[in-house]
């Protein structure tokens, strides 16, 4: 990428941008992130079975990295109701996501943290799997924050969420107050949301290249607080839905060489997507899902045996 073309601003520089990170492909990309967004109707693992299984007859049923959700092709629409326990049945969203967060792989009596968790999809996933554990959901808008409270209290049963706290600190001062903490961290960072800008004229004009450089510089300050709240041997999924890659792979070798010997990235089974240098992208053109890019991160028991 020419210096000059980097630089430029608005919704020209957005595309000299991302034609450089894409090439050939940032047409086809382009257009995939300008189509509306492909969902899926997650089913609620904790609703009465008999009762989802009735609510699902005439949908095709796919499994996502363990859960399982409704598709929703072809203008096909479920209506979101409360089962005889009061809990909703499905919880709407891109299946992508729902990969993201089942490569956090967290286990029964974890102890986990989603440290940007509103609305709270992924909080929802984390919390399937913590059995006698416990999950913090942490967001620092309180209207997004009250959302989440609202999401957590229509999906889980009491049982459940009695080992759920909501919390609403600034996720990048954590450790200021909790090291070594959590089995398991999601980070699923505050991004440049592509598809977003690109339906948004207004914003597209604002845009420049220092707003994913910028974004990139809070990401990474989330990334290096989390890696010091997670336990030694304890894994983060570092997650946005953005494709530049200054907020994705960069950000992780940026940690892998500032922090060089605490971390090391574990390699990912592909359920969806390609691979990245660290991590996973999903991408509308080739999968109909995403944008979402995640990759996993491992805090080394001990920083010596980084060599090895
Ligand atoms: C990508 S969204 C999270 C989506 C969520 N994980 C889900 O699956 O529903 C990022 C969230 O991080 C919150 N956020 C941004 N900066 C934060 C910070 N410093 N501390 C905590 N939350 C933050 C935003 O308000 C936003 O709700």
């Amino acid at each position: 990428m020419g210096k000059d073309k980097a630089g430029r601003k608005g919704s020209a520089g957005f595309e000299a941008f991302y034609s450089a990170a894409f090439g050939e492909r940032w047409p086809d990309l382009r257009a995939a992130l300008l189509s509306p967004v492909r969902q899926v109707a997650r089913i609620n693992r904790f609703a009465e079975p008999t009762y989802v299984e009735a609510k699902s007859k005439g949908f095709s049923i796919a499994d996502f990295a363990g859960s399982w959700a409704l598709l929703l092709n072809e203008g096909k629409r479920v209506e979101i109701a409360t089962d005889e326990r009061g809990l909703s049945d499905f919880y709407v969203m891109d299946p992508a996501s729902i990969v993201a967060a089942r490569a956090l792989a967290v286990e029964p009596g974890d102890e986990v943290l989603d440290l940007c968790a509103a609305p709270g999809g992924k909080s929802l996933i984390l919390a399937e799997s913590i059995g006698e554990g416990r999950l913090v959901s942490n967001e620092i808008s309180d209207r997004r924050r009250a959302r989440l409270r609202a999401v957590l209290e229509d999906y889980l049963p009491s049982e459940v969420l009695g080992r759920v706290t909501v919390t609403g600190h600034d996720a990048t001062r954590w450790c200021l107050h909790e090291t070594d903490a959590y089995d398991r961290i999601l980070l699923d960072a505050p991004c440049s949301g592509e598809r977003h800008l690109l339906a948004s004229p207004e914003e597209l004009k604002l845009w420049s290249p220092a707003r994913s450089k910028n974004l990139a510089v809070r990401q990474y300050a989330l990334l290096a607080g989390a890696l010091a709240v997670v336990r030694p041997g304890g894994r983060i999924v570092y997650s946005t839905c953005s494709i530049s890659p200054l907020e994705n792979d960069a950000v992780i070798a940026r940690l892998l060489k500032k922090r060089e010997g605490e971390a090391r990235v574990i390699p990912l089974t592909f359920e969806m997507g390609e691979p990245t240098e660290y991590g996973c992208m999903i991408l509308p053109d080739r999968t109909g899902y995403g944008p979402i890019y995640f990759a996993v991160i491992e805090r080394l028991s001990h920083p010596e045996t980084s060599s090895s």
